[in-house]
């Protein structure tokens, strides 16, 4: 209620608010109910039972017994709701009780029985939305808002990890696949923010090809391969050099893990060739395999083989991949824009074998390696910046009727301000000055308006406004705006005064905007997505459609000093 109290401006929640501080709340069978209820005398009735959950299943109406402590008896009595429809209540002394299964479809809030504590009790909020309390002050070089919660790579609309670039690649505006920026920084923050809060991986260490640790018997060579041990001088350590002929049987390397799924290595070829992972799973029948072969493919599926093109590999680099979302990819992998579902699961890491001609080091297998995913999105954000600091998105969006569809090559707020985010962690992680240069070019479009493809909207002639779909006319979507001045506010807490003058400036400005603003937003149980309603005059989509994270918005505010 201290919510509503304060939003006398809407109507409906004054209604809201009168019906809820008169009447409380009861659950029972809708339509049940009141189909016997129509019959029933306007006897008595029988009270609801303190378990909750019992009276969802009920058929009929309950044959008393009272409630605990005896002589509570309920009439029936006609509700009128806004001079609009008429439902059937029950009515204790002054007291007024509604379905709340109608209450529910009519007043968009939500509840539900559950177990707590061993005991059933109903749960009711105004919106399905989490609000994830803050732990800590927010840092630049922290946590990022409750990403540690996020799992980019299980989301149906990432098709794959690529093997090439090894970030997400999206699905969501287009069944054909796309490097999505916001995705990319969404994975990197996620990763980087689990690194801080999880307990520090297991790692078990298959071969580094060092005299002490050799395990030479753990590799197989069949006939016409060769593995030798030589001294790299350019890494300053030794490795395997393998020579498998494409139509050998390949050099194995057996591994034998139950537990985790996360293998790395550090691989160069010198001819084409892969890296195949034998993987046992819980669906019966022959073990899958997983073959990392050096070409650009993306992925491709066919019987029980999976295949990842990483690229020719001819320079040394780690190769770090998560056979489980690699695994559950590829069974998954459809052309539409959902990754189908799948019940397998990998169960044992049987083995790695070997084809074509190079080296292989650092042979192992962890629990997790979020530092490599954070630094793959890193890296893909440095390399692929554009003359004006922008991340172009190449998929045609369309953000509703009345907005004219953007089309590929726009840029996005929330893509600019979330990859600032990451390159900024990245830079106070390495002292790399090139993740700072990066992001403080990203404020490029933040100062170009959307019409000469930047991301800068005006409200009412005022207020400037970051969008995270640049639209004709502009939408003013306001998660995506927040993502973009938490961005800035990350890059000017982190540059020096006067290389981070003009995004503390662009945050300035923003913050300005998002304070006179935000109350444009709230429903005063939840937040509106964008402005359409006063933009186009047309509906806000409906609520139980829009993304998760919309609802989240306003909450975010609060990182603000
Ligand atoms: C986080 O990263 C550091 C540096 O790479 C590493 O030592 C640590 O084990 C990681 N912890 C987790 C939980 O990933
Ligand atoms: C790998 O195969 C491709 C295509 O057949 C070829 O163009 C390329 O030169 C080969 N790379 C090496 C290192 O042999």
């Amino acid at each position: 209620m201290r919510f509503l109290a304060s939003r006398v401006h809407y109507k409906t929640l004054i209604v809201i608010c009168a019906l809820l501080s008169l009447v409380t709340v009861v659950l029972w069978n809708r339509c049940t109910n009141e189909k016997v209820l129509h019959s029933l005398p306007r006897a008595p009735l029988a009270p609801p039972s303190p378990g909750v959950a019992g009276l969802q299943q009920q058929a009929q109406p309950p044959e008393a017994p009272p409630v605990v402590g005896g002589g509570v008896r309920y009439e029936e009595i006609d509700c009128l709701i806004n001079d609009d429809v008429t439902i059937k209540g029950r009515r204790e002394g002054t007291e007024v009780y509604m379905p709340f299964s109608w209450m529910e479809k009519y007043f968009e809030v939500y509840g539900k029985v559950v177990q707590y504590d061993g005991y059933d009790r109903f749960e009711f909020s105004h919106s399905y939305s989490k609000v994830y309390t803050q732990r800590e002050p927010y840092r630049p070089s922290g946590v990022f808002m409750s990403f540690e919660g996020y799992n980019v790579e299980v989301r149906d609309r990432v098709k794959c990890i690529s093997g090439v670039e090894g970030v997400p690649l999206s699905t969501q505006w287009g069944p054909q696949g796309y490097f999505y920026a916001i995705q990319i920084a969404q994975y990197g923050l996620s990763h980087f923010s689990k690194n801080l809060t999880e307990r520090a991986p297991h790692v078990e260490v298959y071969d580094t090809a060092e005299e002490h640790n050799s395990k030479p018997n753990t590799w197989s060579v069949p006939k016409g391969c060769t593995l030798t041990t030589s001294y790299d001088k350019t890494r300053a350590s030794t490795v395997r050099l393998f020579n498998a002929p494409e139509n050998s049987e390949g050099i194995s390397l057996s591994l034998g893990n139950t537990k985790d799924f996360i293998i790395s290595f550090d691989l160069k070829f010198t001819s084409n060739g892969s890296v195949s992972v034998v993987l046992e799973t819980t669906e019966k029948g022959p073990p899958f395999v997983i073959h990392y072969v050096t070409t650009s493919q993306l992925i491709a599926f066919k019987d029980r083989s999976i295949t990842y093109g990483i690229g020719p590999r001819s320079a040394w680099t780690t190769v770090t991949r998560d056979l489980l979302t690699d695994l559950r990819k590829g069974i998954g992998l459809s052309n539409t824009k959902a990754v189908k579902a799948t019940k397998t699961m990998p169960r044992r890491v049987v083995k790695m074998i070997l084809h074509g001609r190079g080296a292989i080091d650092n042979v192992a297998i962890a629990t997790t390696a979020h530092m490599a995913a954070f630094f793959a999105a890193s890296d893909w954000l440095l390399k692929n910046q554009d003359e004006r600091g922008g991340w172009p998105i190449m998929v045609t969006r369309k953000l509703g009727e009345g907005f004219r569809p953007l089309e590929p090559g726009w840029y996005s707020a929330m893509a600019q301000g979330q990859a600032m985010s990451t390159l900024v962690r990245a830079y106070l992680l390495t002292k790399d000055e090139k993740y700072l240069k990066a992001a403080l070019r990203a404020t490029g479009p933040y100062k170009v308006p959307s019409e000469k493809h930047g991301v800068k909207a005006v409200f009412m002639n005022k207020y400037e406004w970051y969008e995270e779909y640049p639209t004709t006319p502009s939408s003013f979507v306001l998660n995506g705006f927040i993502y973009s001045l938490i961005g800035l506010y990350d890059l000017a807490q982190t540059a020096s005064d006067e290389n981070g003058r003009e995004a503390a400036r662009l945050y300035a400005k923003g913050m300005e905007s998002l304070k006179a603003m935000v109350p444009l937003y709230d429903t005063g149980s939840g937040t509106i997505y964008d402005l359409r309603h006063f933009m186009l005059g047309t509906a806000q989509p409906g609520t139980m459609g829009l993304p998760h994270y919309a609802h989240q918005s306003v909450a975010a505010v609060g990182f603000h000093r």
